[in-house]
């Protein structure tokens, strides 16, 4: 019963809970068959994941399984509606599998009873849209999601070196409404690296930006994954995106093409 090991991620256990009755602890069920890579290795396993909406009628996801191994960076590319997005929210814990299962280091995210935490300790969201709040600066919009624990000194210290590293120095205290639609990309991307990831999910996170921008968005996510093992999951249409990736995934018709 108890022999499945699950290990807690470098930061230990989750702050709070009791020890005895850790999140991982009282998976039964048959797990997920093996897959190639030990668990410890890898940033996230999927496995058989299905999702419906309307009821079944769209089948956004028919049973897709994979690995990401720690600091590997992975592009999902596939035509419009092939469930890249759908498959990029279960992978984040920001939705749930109609069937199937999602491993984010080592941990079953559907045993996650704090599954803010999680995505606050260890995930890093690029959405497809921004999403940036308009009546709040870069700067506040990149402090937003920072561990409160940091104090609002240090949080908003943070938003603004990496509004710097995203080349948006000069754009720290602009309204969203005032910057183009890359400059918000490239705060969106900042804001998503504000609590130091150790895995990044993007939804095109070049979509809008020039091709220059666009390189060197990817030469931070390169270095972040050199100086920090960061581990990146990027949608994208992009061929250069694509092609500075370790791997590439293709989705068609909520499948992985072979
Ligand atoms: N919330 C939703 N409700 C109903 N259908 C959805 C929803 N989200 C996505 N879909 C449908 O699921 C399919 C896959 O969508 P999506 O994952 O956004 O594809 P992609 O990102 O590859 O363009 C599409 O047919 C889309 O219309
Ligand atoms: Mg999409």
């Amino acid at each position: 019963m108890s022999e499945r090991r699950v290990e807690a991620g470098p930061g230990g256990p989750t702050g709070g809970g009791t020890a005895e009755d850790g999140p991982s602890a009282a998976r039964a069920p048959a797990g997920p068959p093996a897959l190639a890579a030990a668990p410890h290795e890898l940033a996230l396993r999927a496995v058989g994941l299905v999702k419906v909406y309307e009821g079944g009628l769209v089948e956004a996801l028919r049973g897709v399984s994979l690995e990401v191994r720690r600091g590997e960076r992975v592009a999902i590319t596939g035509p419009s509606g092939s469930g890249k997005t759908t498959l990029l929210h279960l992978l984040g814990a920001l939705d749930r599998p109609t069937a199937g299962a999602v491993e984010v280091f080592g941990r079953d995210v559907a045993l996650e009873r704090d599954l803010d935490a999680l995505r606050g300790r260890t995930l890093g969201f690029v959405f497809q849209l921004h999403h940036l709040i308009p009546n709040l600066s870069l700067r506040e919009n990149v402090a937003l999601p920072a561990h409160p624990w940091l104090g609002r000194r240090e949080r908003l210290r943070r938003a603004a070196e990496l509004l710097t590293r995203v080349g948006l120095g000069h754009r720290i205290d602009f309204l969203p409404v005032k910057c183009s639609g890359g400059e918000r990309q490239r705060a969106a991307i900042a804001r998503a690296l504000v609590n130091e990831p150790r895995l990044l999910l993007a939804d095109e996170p070049t979509g809008s930006v020039d091709s220059e921008t666009g390189a060197r968005l990817l030469d931070l996510f390169d270095e972040l994954a050199r100086t920090d093992g960061l581990t990146t999951v990027t949608i994208t249409h992009a061929p250069e995106v694509a092609a500075r990736a370790d791997r590439t995934i293709r989705i068609v018709d909520g499948r992985i093409a072979p």
